[in-house]
């Protein structure tokens, strides 16, 4: 999307936005293959791309990072509508478990009715809080979230583009959340915008994005929608996982920022973590 665009787009009421894409994508729905799991094109409010694609990606990303098993017990923090959870469904057992929560009713509800339903041991929270790119209708805040899982409960939790859409505090409440809930010597799969200084100098110059707006620890794309686009600043975020026990294990570099990304050539910068 273009900076004008963009703008536009962010200058837009919530449901505006979503309505102009139902609009857009109306004849194509009407002629989707029904028989398919995944939303249509118009409720999809989570990201471009080939929703089915990228959610296959992501889920061998998984397979070779997360030590995934049938009977995993999957946390995925800021589900959406259902994109990550989709490729699940084959491969876990009745004894395995999917949660996933987020804080737009729209994309919770799809996945209860669309995946749970066919799914019982697939399992959608919606817990509204404030973003200023995705919800307006509360001021609760991230950075006081408990979340509604028990101590040592999952094997493996991920966030996929999630802490790009976070302000500090909430993401470090999130950190000391997920090492409450995750088992020891399990992993977190999570994804950012990394600014190091081969990041900071290529951005700008050959960059698919760009963070102008630096606040030191962390820089914005978008001064009034600042939760549109989060970057972090890689010192901070890494005092941030070692202040919390939670060891980083890999960086793999995405190609956001036109610096030669790493071997899984995704967008967004990727951070392997275990609970130590
Ligand atoms: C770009 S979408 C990605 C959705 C999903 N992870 C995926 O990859 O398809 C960002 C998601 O994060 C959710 N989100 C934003 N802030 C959140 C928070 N504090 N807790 C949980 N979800 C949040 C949004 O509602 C949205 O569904």
């Amino acid at each position: 999307m273009n900076s004008i665009i963009r703008k536009l787009f962010y200058a837009m009421p919530i449901p505006m936005r979503y309505g102009i894409r139902r609009i857009i994508y109306f004849p194509a729905d009407i002629f989707r293959d029904k028989k398919l799991l995944m939303p249509p094109k118009g409720l999809i409010f989570t990201g471009s791309g080939d929703y089915l694609k990228v959610g296959q990606n992501f889920f061998n990303h998984f397979q070779k990072y997360g030590r995934l098993t049938p009977d995993s017990k999957v946390l995925d923090i800021g589900s959406g509508i259902g994109r990550m959870a989709i490729p699940f469904t084959p491969y876990l057992s009745s004894e395995g478990r999917y949660e996933g929560f987020d804080i737009v009713k729209k994309g919770v509800d799809w996945c209860t009715k669309n995946i749970s339903s066919q799914f019982p041991n697939f399992n959608f929270k919606l817990i509204p809080l404030h973003n200023d790119l995705y919800n307006h209708s509360t001021e609760d805040k991230a950075a006081s979230l408990r979340f509604p899982y028990s101590e040592n409960y999952f094997d493996f939790v991920f966030l996929t583009s999630v802490f790009t859409h976070m302000m500090p505090d909430d993401v470090e409440n999130y950190i000391v959340e997920i090492r409450r809930v995750l088992q020891r010597d399990k992993i977190c799969f999570c994804t950012f915008f990394i600014l190091d200084e081969k990041s900071k100098t290529s951005m700008s110059q050959n960059g698919l994005k760009n963070f102008p707006h630096d606040f030191k620890n962390y820089s914005l794309m978008d001064r009034d929608v600042k939760e549109a686009n989060v970057a972090y600043d890689k010192e901070f975020l890494y005092s941030l996982f070692e202040k919390h026990q939670l060891q980083i294990t890999h960086f793999i570099r995405g190609n956001w920022s036109g610096v030669t990304p790493g071997d899984l050539n995704e967008h967004q910068d990727i951070l392997i973590i275990k609970k130590i």
